[in-house]
């Protein structure tokens, strides 16, 4: 038998379904080995794994990594290294690029830039351009994973996708195999508050909460379902952030639509008002974070198997872009792929999750939402040999400017973790060891999807 390139030895390995030690081998990318160590051919390379935790390679689903376009505040470089430092194998990357990934040319751009410098493996998501939604028979062959739709204006997008062409996007989507994503909030709803609370001349941080209300979400939640359902389409509602937006979900999905729900460590974690008060505009995020008794419906969708991923919606703007006064100005969002997984982990230790729950939110299940699995998402033999290998008792404290991002922010600052990754390893590659990014690491690739249908 040849050599392996990697053996992770003795590690506690965790899937979804349960967590058992043993040993795993990597040859050319794919794991062809798995078992106790004595079993184990030889190794180029070996990390013994004991004590550690080892999952399948953790996908970030949602991220935005500005590259091409808005280099300033990230690129497929830093956002990468925040990747790797935080323990995740392959992202998920958002259209709102300059030019963003609406076309053929748009795709190539971006995959151009992430091919010469991610250090991770990398997704894209098709945007859409109203009147334009042929494009995505081409983005469809080039290898989209799937379609996000902004149901309201955001970073880089000024024209919201409007209920007609949504179900016209849907129709094409579904006929393609392709999922629909969305961002639900609803822009019209959005606007008229936002005018009418700009006109009073106030500024403060906290009327962000006031400008984008659950009504908002509740609205484009409820619209996108059943938009879904007369389309036949595959729907993904990204970032899910209110206990009532989880109601209209809960009350339309006997009509038959097959539709997946995503939120983000920031929803479950923080209090809106309490962040905004605090942090002002760094806590500023659509949808904006909500309150308490969000985050417990949140928490207990989780416990139902009613979300179904966790994904960051890492959103980095520079520290001075974000750092003003007046909330109508400072720009959406803040970098989050480095701190998910050491976030969720914590969350273990105080009873809210297990790590076979983490193994499937922030791994097995984005890997079949976006028809990557059984190649991502999952340790069997014919797997890409993507790991995340955690320390599950370091205990540390998250410090901006220790983050790998451009984006020196985040509402966690201060907060101390318990759980660390330690090995970050992309189809049998370390690409982070013991906290150091290695930044000559072989580059990663686009992963394209199995396509329903296709199967
Ligand atoms: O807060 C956000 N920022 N929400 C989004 O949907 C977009 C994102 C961004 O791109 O900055
Ligand atoms: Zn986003």
């Amino acid at each position: 038998m040849t050599a392996l390139d990697l053996l992770v030895r003795d590690g506690l390995v965790v899937t979804p379904k349960g967590t058992f030690r043993a040993s795993i081998g990597v040859e050319d990318g794919v794991i062809i080995a798995i078992g106790s160590s004595a079993s184990m051919p030889m190794a180029e390379r070996t990390i013994d794994a004991s004590g550690l935790l080892v999952f399948p390679g953790i996908i970030d689903e949602h991220v935005h990594f500005r590259d091409p376009g808005l280099e300033w505040k990230e690129d497929f470089r830093t956002g990468s290294m925040a990747a790797a430092a935080g323990g995740v194998t392959t992202v998920l990357d958002m259209p709102n690029t300059d030019p963003p990934t609406v076309d053929a040319d748009g795709f190539r751009a971006k995959l151009e830039a992430a091919s010469r410098k991610s250090l991770v493996d990398f997704g894209f998501y098709a945007g859409v351009v109203p009147g334009r939604v042929e494009e995505l028979r081409e983005l469809a062959e080039l290898g989209v994973v799937g379609v996000k739709v902004y149901m309201s204006e955001t970073t880089g997008i000024r024209e919201p996708v409007d209920d007609l062409d949504l179900i016209r996007t849907m129709r094409v989507a579904s006929s393609l195999g392709l999922r629909v994503g969305v961002h639900a909030e609803d822009g019209r709803t959005i606007s008229r508050l936002r005018e009418e609370l700009r006109a009073t001349g106030q500024r403060n941080p906290l009327l962000h909460m006031r400008a984008r209300p659950v009504e908002a979400e509740v609205l484009a939640v409820g619209r996108a379902l059943l938009a879904a359902r007369l389309a036949g389409c595959g729907l993904h509602v990204f970032h899910l952030s209110s206990a009532a937006a989880l109601e209209v979900i809960r009350a339309l999905r006997p009509l038959g639509v097959d539709v997946t729900v995503e939120t983000c460590p920031h929803y479950l974690l923080l209090d809106g008002e309490d962040a905004l008060s605090r942090l002002g505009n760094v806590a500023k995020v659509n949808p904006p974070i909500r309150g308490r008794a969000d985050a417990e419906a949140l928490w207990d969708a989780i416990a139902r198997g009613e979300v179904d991923a966790i994904g960051s919606d890492h959103a980095p703007h520079l520290p001075h872009e974000k750092m003003v006064d007046d909330v109508w100005s400072a720009p959406s969002g803040f970098p989050g792929v480095e701190t998910m997984l050491p976030l969720m982990l914590t969350e273990v230790h105080k009873g809210r999750l297990s790590y076979e729950k983490i193994a499937a939110l922030l791994s097995e299940n984005p890997a079949r939402i976006w028809g990557l699995y059984p190649r991502k998402g999952s340790i069997t033999i014919g797997s890409d040999g993507d790991l995340t290998l955690v320390d599950p008792d370091a205990e540390w404290v998250i410090r901006a400017d220790r983050l790998h991002s451009k984006s020196k922010v985040t509402p966690f600052e201060g907060l101390r973790v318990r759980g660390k990754p330690v090995y970050t390893v992309v189809r049998g590659e370390v690409v982070m060891e013991r906290g150091e990014v290695v930044e000559d690491a072989r580059r990663g690739q686009l992963v394209r999807p199995v396509r329903r249908g296709e199967r």
